[in-house]
């Protein structure tokens, strides 16, 4: 059988409401989806890639044909390690398209047999990023409906983690 697969990679750091929306969305386009969390050697990010995973894990078990896991290198690398022949991305506003056109232009250059899907984020997570809510939750702000729950409660954990040093 010739199942659609498709990879949806991203930092993650954390899964938000937007990439959820994103992934949801895209889970009803495929028969298997599988959110891809980059270990970017270049970044430091807040949460582990284990915590990332474990994370989108949960906000995810409800999707069936949704897997999640960790990778390094290529992204092409990964999809093809999947067998996936697509890549997802949310599109949020014009500011992204940049970004993304150069993305999937030295994909399709590194992998021409591999397609990337663009979805338009839902109106509603236009504004939203990871790095946006970090730094609302940093200095104590509420991030309800910007993150899931669980992912607001591990935000709260780590930075009263953090203020006690
Ligand atoms: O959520 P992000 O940080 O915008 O995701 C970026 C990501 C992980 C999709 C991108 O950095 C990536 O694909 N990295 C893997 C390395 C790679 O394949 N680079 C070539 C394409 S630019």
């Amino acid at each position: 059988m010739n199942l659609r697969i498709a990879v949806c990679p991203g930092s993650f750091d954390p899964v938000t409401c937007g990439h959820l929306d994103v992934i949801e969305r895209a889970s009803k386009m495929f028969d298997k989806l599988i959110v891809g969390v980059f270990c970017n050697p270049d970044k430091k990010p807040l949460f582990t890639v284990e915590e990332r995973v474990q994370m989108l894990r949960e906000v995810t078990a409800h999707l069936p044909g949704v897997e999640v896991d960790a990778f390094d290198g290529l992204l092409v690398d990964f999809a093809r390690s999947h067998d996936a022949r697509f890549i997802v991305r949310g599109l949020r506003a014009v500011s992204d398209f940049e970004y993304e056109f150069q993305m999937a232009s030295i994909n399709r250059k590194l992998a021409p047999d591999i397609d990337t899907v663009f979805v338009m984020t839902s109106t509603e997570y236009a504004f939203l990023s990871s790095s946006a809510t970090k730094q609302v939750a940093s200095f104590g702000g509420c991030v309800r409906g910007l993150v899931p729950g669980s992912v607001e409660r591990r935000l709260r954990e780590k930075f009263a983690a953090r203020a006690k040093g």
